[in-house]
């Protein structure tokens, strides 16, 4: 057996590093990422003394903001959306570091502007040249700022320059591509982050440690054990105001081919070598490679897409989504997808993976579900086995933790049994709140961890898995043809009919 200190998984998960002195260079500081997520995640690693004295943050947007409008807003931004300040003197310390440079994502002549104003900025706040680039703009913005950043040689260090890319990277496989080889002409893959927040949830890294650092799951994790698994991410909010993105975009793309295919590939992948980036991101391209939907041929039998119409949230009446605000009145974007995905590999041949997710669901939950193949035998006279296979259930959010369902008999002289459960809960054993996910994230790219990011050939391969449910919904179609959920109800019976097939059905949250 491995010593602690020989053990990777023991060793490198979470160290207590801080990072380099740097300029954190925020495209699109005035959007709702910046003020809501990226500002306030950095005042909470302030707050936590893991940032660098040197620590600067320079906010890049249209606007014609002053250093000092910059700053209040990111104060509203912290008060509002975290803690808040708690200590005046930390936040005067933290809001020196904080500046504003307006320009325009397309014109060379912002980033030479820009530039200056962080050769100053060096000099002034001794942060030595090293910059991380984030792109927290709209899509469409990523090709022209990545290339300009590399026309003016910002981008040229590979030990000091980094550049972070939101979601969602490229809208296909060959959208993505083009996306990819944009970047690798001006940088090496050692420098970029391709953001998925899920990576950075607590419950999401702790797949790994219950998979890999237990021994008493790996014997059961396969074929020969498992029946098929569920991973479902639902939500109750709408598109609210970002029809203008959502449009284009749809569950699909919004959620499926990131968030749901990290949990996926998390869930599914062998154990990597150790706790490198490499060999994690490695594991999980393997998987993907040998991933595809249950049926190319017939679509309805692999993907169903859904649509939310008018109904009740909490009491509460909500418009369908063609009635939201910017919204086609015949729009055929799915708010909700729901997929069956088969690996082509030893361990998962045979075992279905369910996907699905959507807005406007009756509850807030994400959750990845193990049923367990039935006993072989009935051998008690009640049939409770039959209808309740066992099922560990780990719960990403909200909620957080994990539970483990088994039948046990029920107390009394006839010989009964009764579905019980084994919970464990994030909130009662740690006794804290888990951390955001931009708070990891943030800290692990200005410390040059590439481990929580995705790679360039995953985010291809995750593309290329969607690509025929993309190809045939992107086409022009009869809006009436388009599956329609009721808001607040769990989905359309399309989906039931996915599993109903199977003999299988959803899991009830
Ligand atoms: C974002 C999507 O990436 O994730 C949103 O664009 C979605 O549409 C959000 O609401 C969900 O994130 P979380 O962390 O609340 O599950």
């Amino acid at each position: 057996m491995l010593t602690l200190q020989e053990n990777p998984l023991r060793v490198g998960l979470k160290q207590a590093k801080t990072p380099e002195p740097l300029i954190l260079v925020i495209f699109g500081a005035s959007g709702d990422l910046t003020q809501r997520k990226l500002v306030p995640a950095l005042y909470q690693l302030k707050k936590e003394r893991r940032l660098p004295p040197e620590m600067t943050i320079v906010g890049v947007a249209r606007r014609d903001w002053s250093h000092d409008y910059f700053r209040e807003q990111m104060k509203i931004g912290i008060e509002e959306f975290s803690d808040g300040i708690q200590q005046e003197e930390l936040w005067s310390d933290f809001s020196e570091g904080l500046y504003y440079c307006s320009g325009n994502m397309n014109e060379a002549e912002s980033y030479e502007k820009l530039n200056n104003f962080l050769r100053e900025l060096d000099q002034k706040r001794g942060t030595r040249g090293n910059r991380v680039f984030y792109l927290a703009v709209s899509p469409k913005f990523f090709p022209p700022a990545i290339k300009q950043l590399g026309s003016a040689g910002m981008l040229k260090d590979p030990v000091k320059h980094r550049l972070v890319i939101e979601k969602p990277f490229g809208k296909d496989l060959s959208s993505a591509k083009i996306l990819n080889r944009i970047v690798q002409e001006v940088c090496q893959e050692q420098q970029v982050y391709r953001i998925d927040h899920y990576l950075g949830k607590e419950t999401v890294q702790n797949l790994m440690v219950f998979r890999f650092a237990n021994a008493i799951f790996e014997p059961l994790w396969n074929r020969h054990y498992v029946d098929n698994v569920q991973i479902t991410v639902a939500e109750t909010v709408g598109v609210e105001d970002r029809a203008g993105y959502y449009e284009t975009a749809g569950a699909l793309r919004d959620m499926v081919q990131n968030h749901l295919f990290q949990l996926f590939c998390l869930t599914a992948m062998e154990a990597p070598n150790g706790v490198t980036a490499d060999s994690i991101r490695g594991e999980k391209v393997k998987v993907l490679q040998s991933t595809s939907l249950a049926d190319v041929k017939n679509l309805e039998q692999s993907a169903i897409r859904g649509q939310y119409s008018a109904g009740w949230m909490k009491g509460k009446e909500v418009p369908g989504y063609r009635d939201e605000n910017n919204v086609d009145g015949n729009s055929t974007t799915a708010t909700f997808v729901a997929m069956k995905l088969m690996i082509d590999n030893w361990r998962w041949q045979g075992v279905p993976f369910y996907l699905r997710t959507g807005k406007r669901l009756p509850k807030k939950v994400s959750e990845i579900a193990i049923q367990f193949k039935n006993v072989p035998l009935t051998i008690f006279p009640s049939a409770a086995q039959q209808a309740n296979p066992n099922i560990l259930a780990l719960r990403i959010q909200p909620n957080e933790g994990i539970s483990l369902r088994f039948e046990a008999k029920m107390p009394g002289a006839e010989l009964r049994t009764r579905t019980v459960e084994i919970d464990f809960s994030y909130g009662s054993s740690f006794g804290m709140p888990t951390a955001d996910a931009y708070h990891r994230l943030l800290l692990d790219c200005m410390l040059g961890d590439q481990t929580l990011f995705t790679r360039a050939d995953e985010v291809e391969e995750a593309w290329r898995v969607i690509n025929p449910a993309l190809t045939a919904w992107d086409a022009p179609c009869d809006p009436l043809t388009v599956p329609l959920y009721e808001a607040g109800t769990w989905q359309p019976p399309e989906a039931e009919l996915l599993l109903n097939r199977d003999g299988r059905r959803w899991r009830r949250l």
